[in-house]
């Protein structure tokens, strides 16, 4: 029996850190045997926000492949590929862009949002406003059923839903109406107890060495109650400590934190171990990366193939809609 279709992207903004692999990563590599995987990078997505500097563009594009590639996806698994190597989204979008009214695109909660938190920067275009209905023909191309994302996305895939029922009703039952697949929320705590993300700059990347690591964890801010290494410490209040519940295991978290409360372990020694556990942690991922790294063609190669892949599939999907549109 065919295996259900799944689809999804991520913008290309550069390298990708810890709470990108427990946010999505780790999930679409679990996925990748059960469903028949496609994974985007989306660099016209990309486009929409920062379209005025586009020199980094290719190099982030290769660093996606490279974390993704070395976290686990396996191209003989999923299908990865750059989104502009699939002319048949760019069409299916201005295909769709016809049956979506603006108010739709207008009322998206994350256009709101991004218009304030964005201010100072010119996006008031067309291409940005279009986001959502670009984002449902990434995934209508493939007649995806599923659409592996975070919370945060929910918005769009309603709309992908509505954009693909406004064109069945109109043109006949083309494409399934796709839904969101929520894996566990796990949000990772960054080196300052804050969400990890790259805008506030507290972020372990996958690509850290194990000096980075040593480095970002010994400047982590503790208890700062915390004065001599025999103070009595609080768990709770202490960054390095939500980063251990994540890395270290139960025994180990459990007897590190008896010794905290009571001052029988110092900070500098408890930031080591979670630096070795981090590291541990990073080890595999770090050397597939540094081994793909120096073959960038076979990178190259792994993506190409899979654009080409990607159009087979795309390009009957476009054959049907152009049919029912009569085109
Ligand atoms: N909007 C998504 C994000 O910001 C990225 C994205 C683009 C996407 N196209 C997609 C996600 C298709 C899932 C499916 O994370």
């Amino acid at each position: 029996m065919a295996k259900d279709i799944i689809m999804s992207g991520m913008r290309p903004t550069g390298k990708l850190h810890l709470g990108n692999y427990f946010g999505a990563l780790e999930n679409w590599v679990k996925l990748q045997n059960q469903y028949d995987s496609y994974h985007a990078i989306v660099d016209w997505h990309a486009l929409t926000t920062a379209y005025e500097d586009t020199s980094e563009l290719k190099d982030n594009i290769m660093e996606v492949a490279l974390d993704w590639l070395s976290a686990g996806l396996d191209p003989e698994e999923c299908t990865i590929y750059v989104q502009s190597d699939v002319k048949e989204i760019a069409e299916l979008f201005l295909l769709l862009s016809m049956v979506t009214p603006v108010s739709w695109l207008e009322r998206c909660p994350t256009y709101k949002e991004q218009l304030k938190q964005l201010e100072g920067k010119n996006i008031a275009n067309f291409g940005f406003l279009g986001y959502p209905c670009l984002q449902a023909a990434d995934i209508l191309v493939f007649k995806a059923k599923y659409v592996p994302v975070g919370e945060d996305q929910i918005p769009h895939l309603e709309l992908s839903r509505e954009i693909a029922r406004r064109f069945n009703n109109i043109y006949g039952e083309t494409f399934p109406e796709p839904e969101a697949l929520l894996a566990e929320a796990k949000v990772l705590p960054g080196l300052d107890g804050r969400k990890m993300s790259k805008s506030y700059d507290n972020a372990i990347y996958l690509s850290d060495s194990k000096r980075d690591i040593e480095e970002k964890v010994r400047n982590m801010i503790t208890d700062p109650q915390r004065i001599r290494k025999n103070d009595p410490g609080n768990p709770e209040i202490c960054s390095a400590y939500s980063l251990h519940k994540v890395f270290t295991q139960l025994a180990d978290l459990k007897e590190t934190e008896e010794k905290c409360r009571g001052g029988a372990i110092g900070c500098v020694a408890c930031k080591k171990k979670l630096a070795e556990n981090l590291s541990a942690f990073l080890e595999p991922i770090r050397d597939k990366r540094e081994r793909l790294a120096s073959n960038p063609d076979t990178v190259k190669d792994i993506l190409n193939d899979g654009a080409k892949k990607a159009r087979r599939a795309a390009s009957r999907t476009l054959e049907e809609a152009r049919d029912k549109m009569n085109l």
